[in-house]
């Protein structure tokens, strides 16, 4: 069975006041305790979020490079990460994709250093508006999939993550209907399921990200193949991921 996951990215908000703020109201919260919370918060607050957190949830990182050390001003290691608390990182944002020209190319060596430094990573994939408009997102998530992904073995991907987040959803206030997102996770379930074997797929988590909000997230999690979500607007706001974490 796949775990159940709530995360929150949240991307280049707040300061350290409010962060303090916003994770003490996290940790006053009793969670479900199938429910794995995991905080994507920006890299300077990481260390003082790890001394505040008493195990109610997993620090990751929103980005990383790809090198272990060296003359790469500005980027963050995978061990600095991991000696700051963090044991999860994010590969494949569609903001990061967009505004940072990370290809796939670049995504899967991404993955391989994650792996290569056993850094547990969630994988995010998500189609654009003029491909939903032309009625491929089947095929520009796939290939997304295929690209910077499905090359690792059955043991590699086993037990992973993966988040759809069609890039029209996100921070938009526009949804996917519990159909779409069903859908498009179903048929990430069957690929796997034919790259690699059903007990495999059935062992991925498959996350729903955009827009996902106290209103909906009820019924995003209630269908079949969606195992959580990541959450980005609605993390910045204690009262409303504590509801989505209840949605379980
Ligand atoms: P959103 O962002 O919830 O604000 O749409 C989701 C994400 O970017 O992970």
């Amino acid at each position: 069975m796949a775990q159940k996951i709530v995360a929150g990215n949240w991307k280049m908000n707040l300061e350290l006041e409010g962060a303090f703020e916003l994770v003490d109201k996290i940790l006053d919260e009793d969670k479900p305790e199938d429910v794995r919370v995991v905080l994507f918060p920006p890299a300077p607050f990481m260390y003082p979020l790890a001394m505040l957190n008493d195990g109610s949830f997993d620090l990751g990182a929103q980005n990383f490079y790809v090198k272990n050390s060296g003359a790469f001003t500005g980027e963050i290691s995978l061990a600095q990460i991991k000696s700051v608390g963090g044991s999860i990182g994010l590969i494949g944002h569609s903001e990061r994709r967009a505004y940072f020209a990370e290809n796939n190319n670049f995504l899967k060596e991404k993955v391989d250093h994650a792996l290569a430094n056993k850094l547990e990573f969630i994988f995010c994939c998500g189609e654009p508006l003029m491909i939903r408009e032309s009625g491929k997102e089947l095929e520009f998530v796939k290939m997304q999939l295929l690209e910077s992904l499905f090359h690792l073995t059955a043991d590699q991907i086993r037990g992973g993550i993966i988040a759809y987040e069609p890039v029209w959803a996100i921070g938009t206030g526009k949804t996917a209907t519990t159909e779409q997102a069903e859908h498009m996770h179903a048929a990430i379930r069957l690929w796997l399921t034919e790259k690699y074997s059903k007990d495999v797929a059935d062992s991925v988590s498959l996350l729903y990200g955009g827009s996902c909000n106290p209103g909906n997230a009820k019924e995003l999690f209630a269908c079949q193949n969606v195992d959580g979500g990541l959450i980005g607007g609605a993390s910045l706001n204690a009262v409303d991921f504590n509801a989505i974490i209840q949605s379980y």
